[in-house]
Formats: structure tokens, sequence, C-alpha cells
């Protein structure tokens, strides 16, 4: 496999600069392509047709420039994404840290983004095909986060698949208070009334934190339910560093994903859908890096599911192995 080779030359490069290369390489069709997905694989969610439930997570394609290589992996979906209303360059560099031997990663990326303008245009210069959501972010140095986000619905409404609230980087200092109570649900009615306000009703999908503590989620559960929201993505990096075995990189601020996440993901998924029932659709993300995995995420209670992490170690191939893993044995 090509990615034997690639391996030991990214991984000698500083994280941030192996990812420009990946989206170069893919960027270039450098990549393999995998074979279409099975036909008992499709799934219908918040009422749109998926080929198979494995998607990019957010963070892998934030500015929207290999939605089409990205699928052409044998990916169902994309997530594009967060992009902030204005662009903005994130936080200083270095940001992005590797522990091979865990399989994880840290990273305090904190947004770097090209701005709805750019990621708008270059999604719309594009054929219409495939499942695209697009993950929303907030300025750093907004006035009024809540305006941020009201704003994207009304940008992105008619391009993108669906639409998803990150209220739960670790790396925009105060993001996640979103999730508080109050907060949360004067953020969803803005959302609410920007989706009612578009010409196209997208479905919405609250992206939580696995931080959440267990008093706190279902008063997050209900406030989205309450808000007419479809669906949560659970979760985004977390700040535990159970499980990272390189206490060099686990002294960095930021989020951890990968494999260490694996588990409280799971845990954390298995709980939500035992509180939200039937009522809101489920992305599982964190730590899937095989169809052994990806299928433990769905029977945890996902309708669909995400990687990112996984691919970084596994490489490209990944997504179209998990999902003729998938097929194989239902
Ligand atoms: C380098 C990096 C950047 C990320 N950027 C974003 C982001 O912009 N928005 C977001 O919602 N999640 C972001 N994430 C979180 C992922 O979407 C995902 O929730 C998390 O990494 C867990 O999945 P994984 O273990 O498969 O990577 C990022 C993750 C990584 C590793």
């Amino acid at each position: 496999m090509i990615y034997d080779l690639a391996r030991p030359l990214l991984f000698a490069l500083d994280p941030e600069r192996a990812h420009r290369a990946a989206i170069a390489a893919l960027q270039a069709g450098l990549v393999p392509r995998a074979a279409p997905s099975d036909p008992t694989l499709k799934r219908t969610v918040m009422g749109l047709e998926f080929p198979n439930p494995l998607g990019v997570a957010a963070g892998f394609d934030k500015n929207a420039e290999v939605v089409d290589a990205a699928l052409a992996l044998g990916f169902g979906f994309v997530e594009v994404g967060s992009v902030t209303p204005r662009p903005q360059p994130g936080n200083p560099k270095p940001r992005v840290f590797r522990s091979v031997a865990d399989r994880a990663l840290v990273n305090r990326l904190g947004f770097n983004s090209e701005g709805h303008d750019a990621v708008y245009a270059r999604l719309t210069r594009r054929a219409p095909r495939g499942i695209v959501g697009v993950n929303l972010g907030a300025n750093k140095d907004s006035p009024d986060r809540v305006a941020d986000y009201a704003q994207g619905v009304t940008r992105f409404s008619d391009v993108a698949s669906y639409l998803a609230i990150n209220i739960s980087s670790p790396n925009t200092p105060g993001l996640r208070d979103l999730q508080e109570k109050e907060g949360l649900a004067r953020l969803l009615a803005a959302v609410a009334e920007a989706r009612e306000r578009a010409p196209r009703r997208a479905p919405i999908v609250v992206k939580i934190a696995p931080d959440l503590d267990d008093e706190a989620l279902p008063a997050v559960c209900e406030a989205i339910i309450a808000a007419g929201m479809d669906g949560m993505i659970v979760a985004n990096t977390t700040l535990s560093r159970v499980g990272l075995s390189n206490t060099r990189i686990a002294a960095e601020s930021g989020g951890m994903s990968g494999r260490p996440l694996f588990a409280p993901s799971n845990k954390l998924l298995t709980r939500t859908r035992a509180l939200v029932g039937a009522r809101l659709a489920l992305i599982g993300t964190g730590g899937i890096d095989s169809a052994t995995a990806a299928r433990q995420k769905l029977l945890a209670g996902a309708d669909l599911i995400q990687l990112y992490t996984g691919m970084i170690y596994e490489g490209p191939e990944l997504p179209g192995r998990i999902v003729a893993g998938l097929a194989k044995r239902g």
C-alpha cells in the first residue's frame, strides 16, 4: 500500500504541513479511488439519502478545497469547516501535535478559516453532488457569537446538505459556554429563526463536547430538541488526556482526538441515545480507525459516523476499507 511509503515522509513533517501535503495530493488526484459503496449501506437520515454512513469529520477540509476528492475516497458524506464569518488565522504555530504510539492528536488550531465568502464560493463552483455538510464556527473577536452562527445558517442554507453548529471547540476561549442552558436556548432560537427565513430549510445538527458532565447532558439534549434541531454530533475533541502516554504532547493545550477518544465518546453517545430516543439523528465521532470500531460506534447508537484522526495513521484507504468492511458483515 502506497501509504506505507508516504507515511514516514509525512510523519517527518510538522503535522500541519503534512496535512497541507495531503490536501495537495488530493487536489492533484494522487489518491486511491474507492469502489462505489454497497447499496445495502444506503440510509436516509434527516431526510437526506446517504450512500453509506461514514463521513469525514469537520477540520479535515476546513475550506472546502477537496470535497469531491474526499467523496472519491469512499466517504458517504463530507463535513467542511468549521467556517467563521470573517477569515481569521487561528492560533500561533505549532498548534497540532501527534502522539504516534497512542494514535492520537492534540490540536489548538483555533478556527483557522478562510471565512464564509471563500468557502461559499468554492461550494457553489462545484457540481452539486454527494452529501456536503457545512460546520459553522464563530470569529474569535466577534462581539456577538450568536449572530455569527445565525449568519452562517443564512449564508449556507442553499448549498449545504446540512449545517452543524459547533459550540464545542476547546480552542476558542468561552465558546463552550454556549452549551450552558440559557446561552444554548438563545443561540438555538436565533439559529432556528435564521433557518425559517432562509429559502431552504436545511437540517441542523449541534456538535457537543465529550467533556459535558453527566448532569449537564439532559438539559443540552432537551434544548436541542425544543429548538427543533434535527440531530447532534457526539463529539468534538476532549480536554482529557486519559490514554495519552506521551507526556510532552499531553502537556500541550488543546483538544485530543483519535484512539483514546473512542471509548469515552462511545459512552457519551450511548447516554445521548438513551436520552433522545428517536427524536434526533446522532452522528458518532471520535476514535474510529477500523471497520470494527465503525461498527461499534454504530452499535453505540449512531445513525451516521465520522472520522478524521484515524486517517492520519491509517492512510487515505481507510474510508474505503471501513465501508467495504461494513458491507461485508452488515
Ligand atoms: C486537526 C483537527 C482539526 C479539527 N477542526 C475541527 C473544526 O474546525 N470543527 C469541528 O467541529 N471539529 C473539528 N475537529 C474535531 C473533529 O471533527 C472530530 O470531532 C474529532 O477529531 C474526533 O474524531 P477523530 O477521533 O476521528 O479525529 C478537528 C479535529 C482535528 C484533529
